[in-house]
């Protein structure tokens, strides 16, 4: 089988590593790569380690195009753009869209955080792509709104804990910490390595970060009672991967909790649950897996959750391939079978 695929947005950090990680892919043919500032380019010129391997020529989006080549399209732009493009394609393509723009199910909440919708009539037929949770829902979906990175590191070991309510929903706190990739490939002076390098800085103190109703949205769903959470993201001098830090009043004990964990992603190869070590970046850089760590504390009850993603792969663009392969009915491993980069 060869399935066509466009990428929008293809030369930023997600849609680069939607090239590398597709290139591996046995039933995938990239077949349609936008941008604007390097149209006509070959991708190659943009990313010179792609030089020999494959090249693919960068054209300004035009729909009709899309719409006659591309089986799946992968939309990789900022946010507030994809509502306006997605809607010109998906009566003949499947979208996988990386953006925020579908991932709020209340209109209002999105309205709040980002802006005006302008595609609001998408937004009940987009399904969350959480792969290991909405697996039956993305099967057969046309429009997939795949998750933010940090709400991937935060969700996977929450959601099943509070379904299953083996911690408490009120009081959670997440200290997220990030590579600068996640920022996106323009230009900032935040992310310049003498601003960056050398330094640790928290950001978006206080209910301010976009990704906070994204989490508290599903965490909500899982619990069935309203979650709010304390979310303190930060910039670390790497280039790529989060690691969350979850706080969480436990009802029960690190091996009741590691059970559980352990038996709702018994069928999902990208998570695994650690028995008695704490994970790493290092140990998903380039893979689409998530590790997580566990430690009950016997005096205060708190869970300390550890979570780690690489935020381009399972936090962005491995998960939107998991996503598409599900979509289509693949093994929802195709193309994603990697070890970890090291060092
Ligand atoms: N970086 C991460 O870790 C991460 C993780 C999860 C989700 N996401 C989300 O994924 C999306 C892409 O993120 P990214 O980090 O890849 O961003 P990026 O590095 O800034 O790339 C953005 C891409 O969109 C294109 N673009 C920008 N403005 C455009 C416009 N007005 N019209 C058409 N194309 C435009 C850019 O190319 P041209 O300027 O040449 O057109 C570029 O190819 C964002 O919505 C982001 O929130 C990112």
């Amino acid at each position: 089988m060869s399935i066509s695929v466009g990428i929008l947005g293809a030369t930023g950090y997600t849609g680069l590593e939607l090239v590398r990680l597709l290139y591996n892919h046995p039933d995938v043919a990239i077949s349609y790569c936008s941008s604007r500032q390097y149209n006509g380019k070959q991708i190659s010129d943009i990313l010179s380690s792609l030089r020999g391997y494959l090249d693919i020529q960068l054209e300004e989006f035009d729909a009709e195009k899309v719409r006659q080549r591309c089986d799946v399209v992968f939309s990789c732009l900022p946010h507030g753009l994809s509502m306006d493009f997605v809607p010109q394609v998906l009566d003949s393509t499947r979208v996988v869209d990386l953006s925020a723009d579908f991932r709020l199910r209340d209109i209002s909440v999105y309205t709040r955080w980002y802006k005006e919708h302008t595609s609001p009539g998408l937004i009940e037929k987009a399904v969350y792509g959480l792969c290991e949770v909405y697996r039956e829902e993305i099967t057969g979906a046309r429009l997939v709104a795949n998750p933010g990175c940090y709400p991937t590191s935060v969700l996977l070991p929450l959601v099943p804990l509070l379904s299953a309510k083996l911690v408490d929903p009120e009081g959670i706190i997440v200290d997220s910490k990030s590579g600068a990739s996640g920022a996106g490939r323009g230009l900032s002076l935040k992310t310049h390595i003498c601003e960056a390098g050398e330094s640790f800085s928290a950001y978006a103190v206080g209910r301010k970060h976009r990704h906070i109703p994204e989490i508290e949205q599903e965490l909500s769903s899982a619990s069935g009672t309203d979650v709010n959470i304390e979310f303190i993201p930060h910039l670390v001098p790497i280039s790529r991967g989060i690691l969350s830090t979850i706080y969480v009043h436990a009802f029960n004990t690190k091996k009741i909790i590691i059970d559980e964990l352990k038996a709702f992603y018994e069928e999902s190869p990208f998570v695994q649950v650690l028995d008695d070590d704490m994970p790493s970046t290092k140990d998903v850089r380039g893979t689409n897996r998530c590790l997580i760590g566990i430690e009950v504390n016997p005096v205060t009850g708190k869970a300390i959750i550890v979570s780690v993603i690489d935020n381009l792969v399972k936090g962005a663009s491995g998960q939107a391939i998991q996503n598409m392969n599900i979509m289509l009915g693949l093994d929802e491993t195709e193309g994603l079978d990697s070890v970890p980069l090291f060092p």
